[in-house]
This record gives structure tokens, sequence and C-alpha cells, in this order.
């Protein structure tokens, strides 16, 4: 099914579908980056964990009503989806202070958002991904006013979906990262992945951070606490 590698990033492969212009094979990397880069490791099967618990979370968003790229797991690592012009935005979504932006801001870690924040930021490695406003981003990238809208309004009811999705499995969903990208149709849809790579999860009973802060902060093995994300989803079903 795949054919040539189109695109390597920190944590995938993107690979071209024989004979279907309109699809991509996503290939699930072991490697984990933070700090933009900074720090790097591997992981024995990280790739396999953020494959498969992205497609149980694409499965329940589109189960849910929202337009995705993704079409179905392939195999333990890779997962085949609709080809998308990436919208060079990271939209991140707050309902609990953590990471930059208390840093940034100055914001009391574990503040509650009420409603949660949204946050823009450019996609650009050489940057650093700077935080952008609305303005920016409209320069920045061909979408308009209104797609603007309807990116933060997705990624606002992408919230509400996921909240309840982790909290069934008795995790607090504290903030994540969005990507959308344009469909063969021109349609912005929902991209990239989402997976505890790209969301802070913290245990609603003992507060413990089951996310990728655990590679950032030096907390644990971040192997096991994958491995107990996507056992509580299997148990769930
Ligand atoms: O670092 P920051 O606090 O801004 O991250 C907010 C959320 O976005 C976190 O869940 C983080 O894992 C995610 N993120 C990401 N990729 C980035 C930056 C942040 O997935 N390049």
């Amino acid at each position: 099914m795949k054919d040539k590698l189109l695109y390597e990033g920190k944590a995938k492969q993107v690979f071209t579908v024989a004979d279907n212009p309109n699809l991509l094979v996503l290939s699930y990397k072991n490697d984990a980056t933070a700090f933009n880069g900074e720090k790097k490791a591997q992981f024995q099967g990280k790739g396999r964990y953020n494959n498969l618990i992205s497609a149980k979370v694409f499965e329940y968003l589109h189960e849910h009503g929202v337009n995705s790229h993704f079409k179905e797991a392939l195999n333990e690592t890779e997962q085949l989806v609709e080809k998308t012009t990436i919208i060079p935005l990271e939209v991140v979504v707050r309902n609990v202070a953590a990471g930059s932006i208390v840093r940034r801001i100055g914001m009391q870690e574990k503040t509650i958002f009420t409603p949660p924040l949204v946050e823009l930021f450019y996609k650009k490695d050489e940057l650093g991904d700077p935080l952008i406003n609305d303005e920016h981003a409209l320069l920045l990238t061909d979408v308009t006013e209104a797609e603007l809208n309807q990116i933060k309004e997705m990624a606002l009811r992408v919230n509400e979906q996921l909240q309840a999705f982790f909290k069934e499995i008795h995790l607090q969903l504290v903030d994540f990262k969005l990507e959308f990208g344009r469909n063969p149709n021109g349609e912005i849809v929902l991209s990239d992945e989402v997976s505890p790579d790209t969301c802070r999860l913290w245990d609603i009973a003992t507060g413990e951070k089951m996310d990728k802060d655990v590679f950032r902060e030096d907390l644990g093995d971040l192997v096991t606490v994958y491995d107990n994300i996507l056992s509580r989803l299997e148990a769930k079903q």
C-alpha cells in the first residue's frame, strides 16, 4: 500500500499511497523530542502506542461528528489518512494552566480556564513555533477569517468530546494541540495526531502526569505510562 517517503517529521514519516494520490500513510516513529527538538530520545514501542491511541481518538471523534483526515489503522504503527495540506498553525486548547502558559505569562499552574483558552502558534521550527494572534494567522496562512473561526470552533468542540473521552478512563484533559489541513475538496479537517505526545493528561485520582511531560521533565518511564493509557482504553470497550 505505502509507496514513497514524502516527508519525515520528528514523530512520524509520511508516505504516498500507490495508485491513490488522495491518501497518505502515516508511520509513527519511536523518537521523542521536546523543547523544539533540543531534547531527544528513542522509546521502544512508542510509535505503536501513539498510533493505536491516536486511532482510537479519531474513531471516537468521527462517531461524534468531527471531520478528520483519519481513515483507519493499518497495523500497529501505521494509519491511513486522507491527504491534506497542513495549515501551519498549532491550535492549543487549555482547560488548566500548565506548560508554556505558566512560563510565558506567569499564570499560576493548575488555574482553571472557564471558558477554555484557545491559543494559536505559528508552525515554524526555525522560529520555535511562536504564539501568534488571529491577524498574524490571516497574514501567515491561506485561511480566511471565517475558516479561522471555524478552526477555533472545531477545536473547542474537540475539547468537549475529548474531555468526556478521557474522563471515561479517569484522565483529566489539561491541554492539547491540534493541527488542521485542507483536504482534496478544499475543506478544513482535523489532521496530524492526537496522542499523549500532544495532550497533557493527569490521572484524576492521583494527579500523576500521564503524557509526554514524563519525558520532558524526567518523571519516570514513558512507555509504562503510554501502555497504561492504551490498556485503559482497551478495557473501556
Ligand atoms: O508547551 P505548551 O504548554 O504550549 O503545550 C500545550 C499543549 O500542546 C501540550 O499538551 C503539548 O503537549 C502540546 N504541544 C504539542 N506540540 C507542540 C507544542 C505543544 O503537541 N509543538
